[in-house]
């Protein structure tokens, strides 16, 4: 099957989430199951393609925006370590920032960017003669991407037979634009935007919307999180055209490309183990917490929670707040942090670091070592979001032994399962209320399976022989866009 597959993140090259993991992690599957995928990626500054492998070529992609023309140079390479063809879209004056979407607040002309971004991703298709049999867009960015599919590319030979596929990694982020602009760079009439035009919400253009009801099948990130957003709590203001097209709509969980996300050969950690050697992981909390400056055997005894995250509202950070300090003043465990995002939460890890030096670990910003580095060396991971479409940090932190105590909602709710030690089962602790009492709680039967010898090993072993394999959901994802042809 040829698939073209267009995305505004892409791991390694340009990421601020999960997102771009996984529009790597898919198409790299896709080729090894015999298919044909190709990726279009805007060109941004805030990676150099030449370490990547990536050259200019000499094709210019004339791309038809409002009345006129730009121009795009097209870059060419592979998705690093595969070899699945990836195009760049070079447009300096679109991408040469040092932001994927802004920095540190939105670029005020993300609707021209994200409508360019998608209209030169035909642009792409044609010059290379690519027929995809399917488009898979991803997030607001793209979404109108499946737009142009069904108006401006319709009749094009080239895409007469493809099918378009829209992928929500997150409903929160909906790309809501001006429509006298919006329209007119698409090369749409204003006629087509009234109330309750598939381009319109609450008076503007919402790109999620776009994305949602020109798709020919809509997919999410989890079976849980696809049957939440029909709801008024989680659809963010979508739930009535997720409802509507309900038929059409799937949740494909997410998987993990082991090849980045293994104990066995981590790269960035101190030891490598696996589920036999399950002992050595021990020597990565050591070599963590004597980086940090302790040594003493209260300090390797104590349990470490770790948590490597955006500082969202939807990360449930809030929650955290309201007993954090009170555990580190008891000593009942180490806490390590990375994370960057909301300055209110950046303030407040930073003043914990200040008042409780030794008991917690902060790094602000963002680092892929550290990352590894915090994921296998912490006993527990915590996630108590308020919403998780799906989250790879679980995933991740399963194969690494590291326990995952979670709130029950979204892909955590499908990957997480509760530890039952009467019956040696499960591989993490949740909660299901948003309240902090509730999140106590799961912590503290957490702790107490932790000073459990025979509990604690059980658990560990139970994490890592869960199998959350890109595979499976590359395989799914087929199966989706094999109903999308109607075949
Ligand atoms: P989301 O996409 O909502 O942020 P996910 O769990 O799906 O959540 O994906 C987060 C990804 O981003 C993971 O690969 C995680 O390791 C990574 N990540 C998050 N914050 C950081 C950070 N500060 N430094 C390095 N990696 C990070
Ligand atoms: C989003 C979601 C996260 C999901 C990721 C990849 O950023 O917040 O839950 O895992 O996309 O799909």
């Amino acid at each position: 099957m040829n698939i073209l597959l267009a995305t505004a993140e892409l791991t390694p090259l340009a990421k601020t989430g999960g997102l771009a993991d996984i529009t790597a992690a898919l198409p790299i599957e896709w080729k090894k199951q015999g298919h044909n995928p190709i990726v279009v990626l805007p060109k941004y500054s805030i990676f150099d393609p030449y370490k990547y492998g990536f050259e200019p070529t000499d094709i210019v992609l004339f791309v038809p925006v409002s009345h006129w023309l730009e121009y795009a140079r097209l870059w060419k390479g592979v998705i690093p370590g595969s070899d699945v063809p990836c195009y760049l879209i070079e447009n300096n004056d679109y991408f040469w920032r040092d932001g994927i979407y802004g920095n540190p607040n939105e670029y005020a002309d993300n609707d021209r960017r994200f409508i360019f971004f998608s209209r030169a991703v035909f642009e792409v298709a044609k010059v290379l003669n690519f027929q995809p049999d399917v488009i898979h867009a991803h997030d607001f960015h793209t979404a109108f991407v499946m737009a142009f599919l069904k108006s401006h590319y319709r009749n094009d030979p080239l895409f007469v037979n493809t099918a378009g596929v829209f992928t929500i990694h997150n409903l929160a982020y909906q790309g809501w634009f001006d429509p006298k602009r919006a329209l007119d760079f698409a090369c749409f009439s204003q006629n087509d935007f009234y109330p309750g035009s598939w381009f319109e919400k609450n008076g503007v253009v919402n790109s999620m919307k776009v994305g949602i009801m020109f798709a020919d099948k809509i997919t999410t990130v989890s079976p849980t999180y696809a049957r939440e957003i029909r709801w008024d709590y989680f659809g963010e203001g979508m739930q009535d055209y997720l409802n509507e097209r309900g038929g059409d709509l799937i949740g494909v969980l997410n998987g993990v490309d082991y090849s980045l996300w293994n104990p066995e050969d981590d790269k960035y950690i101190y030891k490598n183990y696996n589920i036999k050697t399950i002992d050595k992981k021990k020597e990565n909390k050591n070599d963590f917490l004597k980086s940090m400056g302790l040594t003493n055997k209260d300090d390797l005894e104590k349990p470490i929670i770790g948590m490597v995250t955006r500082l969202t509202d939807q990360k449930g950070v809030d929650l955290l707040m309201n007993k954090l300090e009170y555990h580190l003043y008891n000593n009942d465990f180490r806490f390590a942090l990375l994370g960057s995002g909301n300055q209110r939460y950046v303030e407040y890890f930073n003043y914990l670091a200040w008042k409780y030096p030794g008991k917690i670990f902060v790094h602000i910003g963002y680092s892929e070592e550290i990352a590894h580095k915090i994921v296998a060396s912490s006993d527990f991971l915590f996630l108590p979001s308020r919403y998780e479409p799906c989250g790879l940090t679980q995933m991740y932190a399963l194969k690494y032994g590291t326990i995952p105590i979670v709130r029950s909602t979204g892909g955590l709710a499908d990957t997480v399962f509760e530890y039952v030690p009467e019956k040696k089962l499960g591989n993490g602790f949740l909660f299901i209320n948003y309240n902090a009492e509730d999140m106590d709680f799961a912590i503290s039967r957490a702790l107490q399976i932790y000073y459990n010898n025979q509990d604690w090993k059980q658990v560990k072993l139970n994490a890592m022989s869960y199998d959350f394999s890109i595979r499976s959901s590359a395989e799914k994802y087929i199966q989706v866009f094999e109903w999308a042809l109607g075949k």
